[in-house]
């Protein structure tokens, strides 16, 4: 047998770690065949910091005349600032104070060398004060963004720095970095921790937010339902991620991000093929992700788990990327006190991305931070129009009447500091009734008789015929027949949906459509001043604990209808608002824990933005908070990460 190595042109980076990828001719035995020789970065432990550098170059720089004498390297790479923006009357130590305050990459380490457009600009001091070693003009001609960088001291190529975290709440499925043809690929690093991916960040000095780029540096996870260009999809299955190749091509959501600057890092949980798991019998494939919130031993609903633990876990990471068919993104959001976001339907398309039903299937996400929720909607949904008065109305529903519980009382007290923001009437809404007084008029079944099947059928027989016959067939075709394993949470809602005729998904769909169509022009009217004729409100996140340790019952087909089945049917936006948290008394810590509250508050369908707009106002106003990852929303450390101190 012989081999040929074929070297790329990033193959002999010195240093890195190298995959060797044999393939060998074996029909014609004797006669060579290409090897393949590539680096795919390597990782660095610098000043107890874990890096991993890329094995791409970002750019070149002149070594001439550089001093690396007393500079650290590893097998050849140095640590360098690149100053790129440095102005003539830049002052060191504040470009290094701020550097240190907005990146999390960026370190002290990182500045013995300093590349600038006129290094002689900084006070000797300054520079003598930070550790400097050595300082460099930066040719205008490299066009290398500003940033920390690990430099190869024989070609002067610069290769960007990321910094490693551990996946230590089980948030994702797979870590990712961008390839420069605008594909992604597995990031080959692992740092300490207990069954855990180590997930990568780019600098966020690299990077600087435009019109063009609004997202520009903004760090996203996304549910693995999304086809990313490179990398498999698994929809939560372990048998669907193997038997397909790599994606192709990035879904359309994916892309839009990827073109409005955001950072992909890597691929989260989904319950399996997005319906709803409880934590963590209906978990078999994978474990269900952890809730940093309370005693961190809470179900971090579904299906968009990973979305949302990520999100209440990692301050590092910006924003998920979840999906909501029938609450997947509004559960995970309430349990984690974060603002999530059920899109009008058919706001963006779905284009790449797994079905559970097309006809209720929502692309949306999960944050802390209301304002990067709402540009991250226009870059998704946009361009949406602006409207300058809010609705004067507002509808209850489903919601508390007095404080009896802690929880309760956080919800009323929102509701008049809502209304006296708004300046609007409060009223009680009756579903009921309202659709008995002005449903259509050859209607004469309640609303609950109408609608308690319609989810179920709509999605298991779409689900059945979209997604699991092309997925039975194609395992049966390469394992002699045999059937891949499900979860008991979708096995149970497909066995369903063979129990019925076709025929119940057009009943379904006319019933959906009957209810949609009333209540699109009898409960939440589009307004062409305010977008929405009122918001309408429900309780939702209510404090309680749902702790992952119990032995629930099997699951069930989703029958039932309930508020959070409303913006399911009528395709209006349904956003979820964190609202504070309530005590609880943990029998697992044996103390008092906090868990977030939360409502639910809907709008005319179209009308997304003035909800995102209503979330920013409210913070403004002091209203609401921007929530924190940890223990709680306002932060701490989850529980089980806390170390002995140090004697
Ligand atoms: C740079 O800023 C620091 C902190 O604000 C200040 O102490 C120092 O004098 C400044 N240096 C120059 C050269 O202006
Ligand atoms: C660099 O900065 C120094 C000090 O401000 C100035 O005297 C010099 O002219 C600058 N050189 C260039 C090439 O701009
Ligand atoms: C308070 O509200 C709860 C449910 O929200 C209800 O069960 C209870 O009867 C109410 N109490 C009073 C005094 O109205
Ligand atoms: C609010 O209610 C009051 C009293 O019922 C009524 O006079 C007023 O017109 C209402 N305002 C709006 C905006 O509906
Ligand atoms: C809504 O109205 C119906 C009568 O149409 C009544 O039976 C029901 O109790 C009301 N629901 C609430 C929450 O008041
Ligand atoms: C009920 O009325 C609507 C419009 O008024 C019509 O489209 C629909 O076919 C009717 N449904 C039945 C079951 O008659
Ligand atoms: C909903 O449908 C299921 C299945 O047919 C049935 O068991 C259940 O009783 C129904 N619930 C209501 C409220 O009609
Ligand atoms: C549709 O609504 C009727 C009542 O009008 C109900 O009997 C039937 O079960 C519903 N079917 C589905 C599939 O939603
Ligand atoms: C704690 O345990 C008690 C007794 O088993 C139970 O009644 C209660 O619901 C539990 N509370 C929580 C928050 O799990
Ligand atoms: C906002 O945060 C502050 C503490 O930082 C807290 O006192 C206040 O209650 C919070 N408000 C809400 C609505 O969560």
């Amino acid at each position: 047998m012989h081999w040929v190595i074929n070297m790329s042109p990033i193959s002999l980076i010195n240093g890195f770690l190298l995959i060797l990828s044999l393939r060998t001719g074996l029909h014609t035995i004797g006669v060579a065949d290409a090897v393949t020789l590539s680096s795919t970065g390597s990782s660095v432990s610098f000043d107890s910091i874990s890096y991993f550098i890329s094995p791409y170059s970002s750019g070149t720089l002149s070594l001439e005349g550089l001093d690396l004498s007393t500079c650290v390297s590893v097998r050849g790479l140095y640590p360098v600032t690149l100053l790129s923006d440095a102005k003539a009357e830049s002052n060191f130590s504040v470009v290094m104070e701020t550097f240190r305050a907005v990146d999390d990459v960026f370190q002290a380490g990182f500045m013995q060398i300093i590349y600038a457009p006129n290094a002689s600009v900084f006070e000797d001091d300054d520079i003598a004060s930070y550790g400097v070693k050595t300082t460099r003009t930066l040719d205008e001609s490299a066009a290398v963004p500003q940033g920390p960088y690990f430099m190869s001291a024989s070609t002067g190529d610069v290769y960007m720095a990321y910094r490693l975290y551990s996946d230590f709440g089980g948030s994702f499925t797979e870590a990712v970095f961008a390839t420069p043809e605008g594909s992604f690929t597995a990031l080959s690093a692992a740092i300490e921790g207990s069954a855990s991916l180590t997930i990568g960040v780019p600098s966020r000095l690299y990077y600087t937010a435009s019109a063009e780029q609004p997202l520009a540096g903004v760090r996203v996870g996304i549910k693995d339902i999304y086809d990313i260009a490179g990398v498999k999809t698994g929809n939560g299955n372990r048998a669907f991620y193997n038997l397909y190749p790599p994606a192709a091509a990035n879904s359309v959501v994916v892309q839009k991000l990827v073109d409005a600057g955001a950072i992909i890092v890597g691929k989260q949980k989904t319950s399996q093929f997005a319906n709803g798991q409880m934590a963590t019998a209906d978990w078999v494939d994978y474990h269900s992700p952890f809730n940093a919130r309370g005693d961190g031993y809470q179900d971090p609903s579904s299906s968009s788990s990973g979305a949302g633990s990520s999100m209440g876990t990692y301050p590092w990471l910006d924003i998920a990327v979840g999906s909501d068919t029938g609450g997947s993104i509004r559960g995970p959001s309430q349990l984690q006190g974060l603002f999530g976001n059920r899109p009008t339907h058919d706001a963006v398309e779905l284009t790449g991305v797994m079905p559970l039903s097309p006809i209720l299937d929502t692309a949306g996400f999960l944050t802390r931070d209301p304002k990067l929720w709402a540009t991250a909607q226009e870059v998704l949904y946009g361009p949406l129009p602006a409207y300058d008065a809010y609705p004067s109305r507002i509808l209850t529903y489903d919601f508390p009447t007095n404080a009896s519980s802690a929880a309760s009382g956080l919800a009323l007290d929102f509701l008049a500091k809502l209304q006296s923001f708004l300046s609007a009437n409060v009223s009680f809404m009756n579903l009921t009734s309202q659709w008995t007084s002005s449903g259509p008029a050859n209607t004469t079944s309640s609303l609950t008789s109408l609608l308690n099947v319609t989810y179920a059928i709509i999605v298991s027989k779409q689900q059945t015929r979209l997604v699991r016959d092309p997925f039975y067939a194609d395992y049966a075709a390469v394992h002699d027949g045999r059937r891949p394993f499900i979860d008991p949470s979708p096995l149970v809602r497909w066995t369903y949906a063979d129990s019925q005729p076709d025929s119940a998904l057009d009943e379904a769909l006319y019933n959906k459509t009957l209810f949609m169509d009333w209540f699109n022009s009898n409960v939440l009217v589009p307004d062409p001043v305010t977008c929405s004729n009122a918001f309408m409100i429900y309780f939702t996140g209510t404090g309680m604990s749902n702790a992952r340790n119990q032995y629930p019952r099997p699951p069930t087909v989703p029958f039932g209808f309930s508020s959070g089945r409303i913006s399911v049917f009528a395709e209006v936006p349904d956003s979820v608002f964190p609202i504070g948290q309530a005590p609880y008394f943990s029998n697992i810590t044996q103390h008092e824990e906090y868990l977030p509250v939360a409502v639910d508050i809907l709008a005319a369908k179209g009308c997304d933005a003035i909800i995102a707009k209503l979330a920013n106002d409210l913070v403004a106003a002091g209203i609401l908070n921007v929530t924190q990852a940890g223990q709680t929303i306002y932060g701490g450390d989850v529980l089980h990460k806390r170390e002995v101190d140090e004697q």
